[in-house]
């Protein structure tokens, strides 16, 4: 049995037709049902809808075989413990910081707000900027409108939610988009199945 981590949502929804073409279709939807084990076309493959921070958990532990996360998560969960062979290209977007369009450039002490806690850290100890990071769980946008930060870190796609909070995009972190990881141990234990299923992947992506 393979079991595979996919979170809800943007994830999921990209994810699908690349497992289909794996012959992956799950039997139930999880946004009809509630369940968290979803059975799928082969007996032998499930997936488990989780959070899509808890992705890196449940494969690091062996809970799930496989999952499918974003390389912001794996860049916050610290992706040592885990294989990250295959880049899904994926629920792409970039990791930035973001300050109010009227705001000058910083250059001492600034006040950053981010869920990227860790990633935010690395990047500012990086260029030498001594950085305070207020950990939020969302709406990362409003802090600097009501004076909480001087500026975020968090993900940009189309850009429009920073614009219609009269924030621009400022430094760009790191290109995201989502990976496949795989457990330690169930790349040994299970290497025929992930194997096969890895390279199944590749030739889907390769045609993309
Ligand atoms: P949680 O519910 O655990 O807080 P979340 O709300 O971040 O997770 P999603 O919004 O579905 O969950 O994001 C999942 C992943 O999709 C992110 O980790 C990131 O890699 C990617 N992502 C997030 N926002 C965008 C976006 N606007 N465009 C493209 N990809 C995105
Ligand atoms: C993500 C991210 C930004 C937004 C950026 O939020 O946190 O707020 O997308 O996308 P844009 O540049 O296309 O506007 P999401 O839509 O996932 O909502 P969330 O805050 O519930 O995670």
């Amino acid at each position: 049995m393979l079991t595979i981590a996919v979170s809800k949502g943007r994830i999921y929804e990209e994810a699908l037709p690349l497992l289909a073409e794996a012959g992956i279709v799950p039997v139930d939807d999880p946004e009809k049902c509630r369940k968290l084990i979803l059975r799928t076309s082969r007996d032998d493959v499930h997936l488990v809808i989780i959070r899509a921070t808890d992705v890196p958990t449940f494969v690091e532990y062996g809970a799930a075989d496989m999952g499918i996360a974003g390389k912001d998560v794996l860049l916050e969960h610290g992706a040592e413990s885990l294989y990250e062979p295959l880049d899904l290209k994926i629920a792409c977007c970039k990791l930035m910081t973001a300050a109010h369009k009227d705001a000058p450039i910083h250059r001492g002490r600034i006040r950053v707000a981010t869920k990227y806690v860790k990633t935010a850290h690395r990047y500012f100890a990086g260029k030498g900027i001594q950085a305070e990071i207020i950990k939020l769980y969302g709406s990362m946008e409003l802090a600097p409108l009501v004076g909480l930060a001087d500026c975020i870190v968090d993900l940009v796609d189309t850009g429009n939610t920073l614009k219609a909070n009269d924030l621009e995009p400022r430094e760009l972190i790191m290109n995201i988009s989502s990976r496949l990881v795989v457990n330690k141990a169930a790349m040994k234990m299970k290497n025929q199945a992930i194997a096969s299923l890895l390279d199944q992947l590749e030739k889907t992506l390769a045609n993309r």
